[in-house]
């Protein structure tokens, strides 16, 4: 029931992003005048709870646009009801709706769903993840300098040492193709599908990346903080790689890799 749930309001909220895609909707900024929100993603926001609630009222929501909505339950849906909203705003089709579902504190999961480009990334705690129903399993690389990487910029600029320019030049300084979509869901399923061999971003939020973390990790991918733990997505910093590049990327975001 909870996965049939899932899809279902996955699926509904990216109907929303279907109908004003390149469309006429509202636009407003939230913390500076680059971070916004548009009224799709709120309807979104509204269709996704709209089909959760109807089966499950009593679940705990943490959803991006309407924050914490605290319940005594042990069944937590983690919501971005647009991830690459700026993406959106511009008509560029590289953004999607994802969805985490944690219980007792462990994600159990995922969906993130791209419809511009029909992609969907699911997983359930033990049984693998697939794209569009396929198994999907992490590249095989090992060696950083020959990998090709994703990451993203917080929207206000981090001045921090070894902050995501730092580690950007590192690995530019070293011929590493560097990419940023715009969508840290989709950044992290394209890890878990093979297209990418790592992915890491500094100040995410939970529902940024709850359920790309489980997709990734059922793909047979590794996710850890910055400094090599077991990832929480309640903490803002993200290491996700196919596994076998994982120890030279941390040192490289810890200024420490000397190839
Ligand atoms: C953003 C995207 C972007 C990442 C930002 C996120 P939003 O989410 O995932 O790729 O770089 O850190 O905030 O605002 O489009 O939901
Ligand atoms: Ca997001
Ligand atoms: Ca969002």
């Amino acid at each position: 029931m909870l996965k049939q749930t899932l899809i279902k309001a996955t699926l509904a909220g990216s109907k929303v992003l279907q109908q004003y895609f390149n469309g006429s909707f509202t636009v407003s900024s939230k913390s500076n005048i680059n971070d916004l929100v548009t009224q799709a993603d709120k309807e979104s926001e509204e269709a996704i709870f709209k089909v959760i609630r109807e089966e499950f009222p009593d679940h705990y929501l943490l959803s991006e646009e309407a924050g914490d909505l605290k319940m005594d339950s042990n069944t937590k849906w983690i919501i971005d009801p647009i991830d690459g909203t700026v993406n959106f705003a511009n008509g560029i089709p590289i953004c999607c709706v994802s969805i985490g579902v944690e219980q007792d504190g462990k994600m159990i999961l995922g969906a993130v769903y791209n419809p511009f480009i029909n992609e969907f990334f699911f997983s359930e705690k033990g049984h693998g993840a697939t794209l569009n129903d396929k198994k999907i399993t992490v590249s095989n690389k090992s060696d950083l300098l020959r990998s090709c990487l994703v990451t993203g910029f917080p929207y206000s600029y981090l001045d921090a040492p070894n902050g995501p320019l730092q580690v950007f030049e590192k690995l530019i300084r070293n011929n590493i193709p560097v990419r940023r979509l715009g969508s840290a869901a989709i950044d992290i399923c394209w890890v878990a599908c093979g297209r990418f061999d790592g992915f890491y971003e500094h100040n995410l939020n939970a529902w940024d990346s709850a359920a790309g973390f489980l997709i990734l990790e059922e793909a047979g991918g590794k996710v850890t903080d910055f400094g090599g733990n077991y990832y929480s997505p309640y903490q803002p910093n993200m290491l996700a790689t196919n596994g076998k590049i994982h120890d030279d990327l941390l040192l490289a975001i810890n200024g420490n890799w000397n190839p």
